[in-house]
């Protein structure tokens, strides 16, 4: 597609140049397509800002789910099947995780969403390679699928963990994500819809995050021109969102038809346009 990709690369192999990686976007907000720990790898120390990440769930294993009364195979993508055993899906979460510490500024925090499938293996992880927790936030969905088989609660809540560097300073924009009633401080339960058609409309992703809440998480810790990274960056949803607040963004996916629906949704989305739409209010939604 014209104007997506801004340089071509070559195809992608482990012990590649970051040069001469294939890069979709525009500059200032970029997806390398490859591995992120690979990529992390060839990023300098401290450079980084503001990690909002989003890894796989290892859900897609053969399992079933009900779909619209009837029953489906869980396969969101070969990228979500589990390594091979729980220990081996732990091991992929401390290698990220130990590189997203190494490219973080001192002062710089973390975000890590996942389900329960995979956020204690991640909370673990943060916590043993000296990340400091801030805030673990649920992020409530307002009508999840039913329990068809009467068998457990609804899953009706995705956590989102919040985490700095131990021993530094992290940034909580706390007047831009707050009202200025004292006494409604914004809590820890973030009631946010899923992603709206509109937000779809560059094309399909399985796992695509609402970018209310992405939003919401960048808008409190990082400020204007600050860099932004997601390993994992799907849709491009945490793209879409630091360019719309004028923060820079990069972004590494394995899969090329996400790259490249990321270009277009960032593409299509107004450089600081968020900004400008609340300018002199706290940005709450
Ligand atoms: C849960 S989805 C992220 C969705 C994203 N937050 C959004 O709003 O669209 C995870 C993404 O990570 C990609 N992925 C999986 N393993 C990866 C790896 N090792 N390096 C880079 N990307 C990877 C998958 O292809 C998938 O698109």
């Amino acid at each position: 597609m014209a104007g997506l990709k801004f340089r071509r690369g070559r195809p992608y192999k482990w012990d590649m140049e970051l040069r001469e990686i294939e890069v979709f976007g525009e500059p200032g907000a970029v997806v390398y397509l490859a591995d992120c720990v690979d990529l992390m790898r060839l990023m300098p120390a401290g450079s980084v800002d503001t990690v909002f990440a989003d890894p796989p769930y290892r859900l897609s294993n053969g399992g079933f789910t009900v779909e619209n009364g009837r029953l489906a195979p869980v396969d969101k993508g070969s990228w979500d099947r589990s390594l091979g055993s729980f220990g081996e899906d732990h091991a992929f979460n401390e290698r990220w995780l130990g590189e997203a510490h190494r490219i973080l500024k001192p002062g710089g925090t973390i975000w890590v969403s996942g389900t329960h499938h995979v956020i204690f293996s991640l909370g673990f992880a943060l916590q043993a390679l000296g990340f400091r927790i801030i805030n673990s936030v649920a992020w409530e969905k307002p009508d999840p699928p039913p329990n068809a088989l009467h068998t457990a609660f609804t899953h009706a809540h995705e956590t989102l963990i919040w985490a700095g560097k131990r021993g530094a300073r992290h940034t909580f924009n706390y007047d831009a994500v707050n009202s200025r009633d004292p006494a409604s401080q914004v809590g820890s339960v973030w009631r946010i819809p899923p992603p709206s058609r509109r937000e779809k409309r560059h094309g399909r992703h399985p796992t695509q995050k609402p970018l209310r809440l992405v939003r919401r998480a960048l808008l409190a810790c990082t400020r204007e021109g600050d860099l932004v990274f997601d390993p994992f960056s799907g849709s491009g949803t945490t793209g879409v969102a630091a360019k719309e607040l004028n923060r820079s963004f990069v972004g590494a996916e394995m899969e090329e038809e996400y790259a490249e629906l990321a270009a277009r949704r960032m593409g299509a989305s107004e450089r600081g346009g968020v900004l400008r739409e609340v300018s002199g209010r706290p940005v709450l939604e």
